[in-house]
C-alpha cells in the first residue's frame, strides 16, 4: 500500500518535471528571444512582412460537396482532394469556400435518401476547417472525428497566419485560455508565452490578436483584439478562409457573410464565355461557383427554390477559364485551380 502510493506519488513528480520542464524550454526560448533580436546568445526572430497592398474586397467560391462521391472512392483520395482544393483557395488568396449540396439532399429527410448519409458536406466542411486552423491551434479545436482519419495525406498550407513560434507577425491567431481575470484574457498565440488582452473573453474562443512591436521585449506581452478581416483590410495579409455550408445553390448566393450580399456571381463552365474576352465590373464580395460532375445546370435543376432555370440567367458572368482544354472534361478540383488562375488578376483589378 505504501509503496503504491510512493510510486504513485513518485510517477505524478515525474510527470509534474516533464510538463515544467516543457514549461522552462518555452519560456526560455520566448526569454532568448526576448533578449535575442541579433544580441549575443539570443535567437533572433524572423520578421513576417506584408506582401501585399491591404485589400478591402473579398473572393468566395462554391464547391459542390458531390465531387467526393463522384470521383473519389477512397477516403485518402477525399480528403487529398479537399487538401488541394485548400491549397488553390490559399495559393489565389480565397477568403471564403462555400461548401454547397448541389443535390439538395440535405434538405430532404435522411430516410428518403440513404446517400445522404455518407455527408459529404460535413466531410469536405471539417477537412477545410481543419486545414485552415494554424497547427498550433488544432488541439484546441479539433478532436478525432473519423472523417479526419486521413488528415496525414494533407498538404501544409503554408499560409501567412500558419506561424511558427519563431516568427514576429504583428497579427496572430490564438485561442481564449481558462485562464483569465475580470478585466484581462490571456490567449496563446504559438510564441510560447501567453499574451494579455484587457478584455474578458470566452475561453476557447479562436481570436486574432495585434501585437504592438514592444511586446517582444516584455516579459509578459499584451496585444489587442482584433477582427479576423484587420491583417487583410488594414495590412494586406492574406490570413485564411472562412468555412460556410449551403444545403443548396439558392443557399450559396443568398447566405452570404456580407451585409450587403455578393455584388459579383460568376459561374464556370466549359460552355461559358471565354475568359479572356470577359469583361468584369467593379465589385467588393465576388463570388465564383463550381458546379458538380454533371455541372451547374444540375444544380440549378435540383433546386426547386431557384426561378432561374439556366445559368445565364443566375450569374453576371458565365466563363470558361480553359477556352483550350484538350481533355472532354475538367474535373471540379482542377478546374478551381484553373478558373483561380484564370480569374485573379482581371479580379484583383476590379476589386475595391
Ligand atoms: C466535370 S465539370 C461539369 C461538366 C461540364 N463539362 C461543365 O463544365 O459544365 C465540373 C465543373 O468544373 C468546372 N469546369 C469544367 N470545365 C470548365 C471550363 N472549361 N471552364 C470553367 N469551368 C469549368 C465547372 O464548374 C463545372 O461545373
Amino acid at each position: 500500500m505504501w509503496k503504491n502510493s510512493k510510486r504513485e506519488k513518485r510517477a505524478m513528480g515525474e510527470q509534474n518535471f516533464t510538463k515544467k520542464q516543457k514549461t522552462d524550454k518555452y519560456v526560455n526560448k520566448w526569454e532568448k528571444r526576448r533578449g535575442g533580436g541579433g544580441g549575443v546568445g539570443g535567437e533572433e526572430w524572423e520578421e513576417v512582412e506584408s506582401p501585399g497592398k491591404p485589400r478591402k474586397y473579398t473572393i468566395s467560391i462554391g464547391v459542390p460537396a458531390t465531387i467526393l462521391e463522384e470521383t473519389c472512392i477512397k477516403d485518402e483520395l477525399r480528403t487529398y482532394v479537399v487538401g488541394q482544393i485548400a491549397r488553390a483557395v490559399t495559393i489565389f488568396a480565397v477568403d471564403e469556400v462555400v461548401v454547397y449540396d448541389d443535390r439538395c439532399w440535405r434538405k430532404r429527410t435522411y430516410a428518403s435518401n440513404p446517400s445522404a448519409t455518407k455527408d459529404l458536406v460535413e466531410m469536405m466542411r471539417m477537412l477545410l476547417e481543419y486545414q485552415e486552423c494554424p497547427q498550433y491551434l488544432r488541439k484546441h479545436f479539433f478532436q478525432y472525428d473519423p472523417h479526419l482519419k486521413c488528415v496525414g495525406v494533407l498538404n501544409a498550407l503554408n499560409a501567412p497566419h500558419h506561424l511558427r513560434s519563431n516568427q514576429w507577425c504583428q497579427y496572430r491567431d490564438g485561442v481564449v485560455l481558462d485562464k483569465g481575470k475580470k478585466t484581462s484574457s490571456f490567449v496563446d498565440v504559438g510564441l510560447g508565452t501567453d499574451i494579455q488582452v484587457d478584455q474578458q473573453l470566452e475561453p476557447g474562443l479562436r481570436v486574432t490578436v495585434r501585437l504592438p512591436p514592444e511586446a517582444r521585449e516584455m516579459k509578459r506581452p499584451y496585444g489587442e483584439l482584433a477582427s479576423p478581416d484587420e491583417p487583410r483590410e488594414v495590412a494586406g495579409y492574406y490570413w485564411g478562409y472562412t468555412v460556410r455550408v449551403a444545403n443548396s445553390l439558392t443557399e450559396v448566393m443568398t447566405g452570404s457573410r456580407f451585409s450587403d450580399g455578393y455584388d459579383l456571381l460568376i459561374g464556370t463552365s466549359d460552355k461559358g464565355q471565354d475568359v479572356r474576352k470577359a469583361d468584369f465590373p467593379a465589385f467588393s464580395h465576388a463570388l465564383i461557383v463550381f458546379g458538380g460532375v454533371e455541372g451547374l445546370e444540375a444544380a440549378i435543376e435540383a433546386d426547386e427554390e431557384l426561378e432561374a432555370t439556366e445559368p445565364l440567367h443566375l450569374f453576371d458572368r458565365y466563363v470558361n477559364t480553359c477556352p483550350n482544354q484538350q481533355s472532354r472534361t475538367i474535373r471540379t478540383e482542377e478546374a478551381i485551380l484553373i478558373s483561380l488562375a484564370a480569374l485573379h488578376g482581371p479580379l484583383a483589378a476590379q476589386g475595391h
